[in-house]
């Protein structure tokens, strides 16, 4: 498996989970722009991956700017520089490697053909760069699974649009009508969070129990109210959670599309629920999810890290 990733709160918790489990090789960490600029996010992973001391993952470098609109970030929700907490400085052993996240998803693609799981929790631009430079990466990879959207329900920069897609949305159109993504939008990520007491468990004298103390509480008191949740929402772990346990979540195949030519619409899902274009179905999308089954499995990967 392979994680497109702009870390950002809810990617380090997936990072986490990710590389916790013994049932899924991470391949490497390709990163975007999005909760932060790609600098800041690019040396988010490294951090991440130094905190847990897992520099054997490669770090590839991705876009520093979405396809065609301005960059937008998230540093007001996931913190200063796009992630909260503590991490330390990376090093050299973290340095990117000598090539591009669309190249590095290419190559990935290639040398594991068929067999590669593509987790895409960011901004799709690096993705779509990908499919530009390799019109064979629909067949060359297993699956695509893409936190992104909203099909049908609110979305959380716009009232239809999720910021993922809101912040590259000529990429996610792409994605969505060439690589047959299967979608978990915020349909089924809002109420992805993990049980508060998980906090109490977690050791204060411990850089990693720190922070991922901090990375499950960035949603501000406010940002709980209008949602009406507990905790933060940890959308990116549901993709992971998916990934290693398809019964976490429920799936349906539809016709969809990502709306590019209205600033109220940017980035909008466009899901034909009810099979009103009569086009052939290109995707799916999560509709329900399994949330007890998430929460223990991604509970017992972030255990790991506590109690090795
Ligand atoms: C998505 O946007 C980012 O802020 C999160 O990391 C997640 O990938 C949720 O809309
Ligand atoms: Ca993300």
């Amino acid at each position: 498996m392979l994680l497109d990733t702009d870390p950002g709160c809810d990617d380090a918790v997936a990072i986490l989970a990710a590389l916790a489990r013994d049932d899924l090789d991470v391949v490497g960490l390709s990163t975007a722009h999005g909760n932060a600029a790609v600098d800041d996010t690019t040396a988010n992973a490294r951090a991440i991956l130094e905190l847990v001391d897992r520099t054997d993952i490669p770090v590839a470098k991705g876009a520093t700017r979405p396809l065609t609109v301005d960059l937008r970030t998230s540093t007001d929700i996931h913190g200063p520089g796009g992630i909260r907490g503590d991490l330390p400085e990376p090093t050299a052993a973290t340095a990117p490697i000598d090539t591009h996240a669309a190249q590095f998803i290419v190559e990935q693609a290639r040398e594991h053909a068929g067999d590669l799981t593509l987790a895409a929790i960011a901004p799709l631009t690096n993705v779509a760069l990908a499919l530009a430079l390799e019109p064979d990466l629909p067949d060359l990879l297993d699956e695509l699974v893409v936190m992104g959207g909203a099909a049908f329900s609110q979305g959380n920069v716009t009232p239809l649009s999720e910021a993922n897609f809101h912040t590259d949305p000529h990429a996610a159109a792409r994605v969505v009508q060439d690589l047959s993504p299967t979608i978990v939008g915020l349909d089924v990520t809002r109420t992805a969070t993990l049980p508060p007491n998980l906090l109490d468990s977690l050791p204060r004298d411990d850089p990693i129990g720190r922070s991922i103390r901090e990375w499950l509480t960035y949603y501000d008191a406010d940002r709980l109210a209008k949602y009406g949740i507990e905790s933060a929402a940890i959308h990116d772990a549901l993709v992971i959670a998916a990934i290693a346990d398809p019964a976490v979540l429920e799936t349906n195949a539809y016709h969809l599309e990502v709306a590019t030519d209205s600033d109220l619409a940017r980035g909008a899902l466009v899901c034909d629920g009810q099979g009103l274009t009569d086009a052939p179905p290109n995707g799916s999308v999560a509709t329900d999810a399994d949330y007890d089954r998430f929460r223990d499995l991604v509970v017992n990967s972030l255990e790991q890290y506590l109690h090795p």
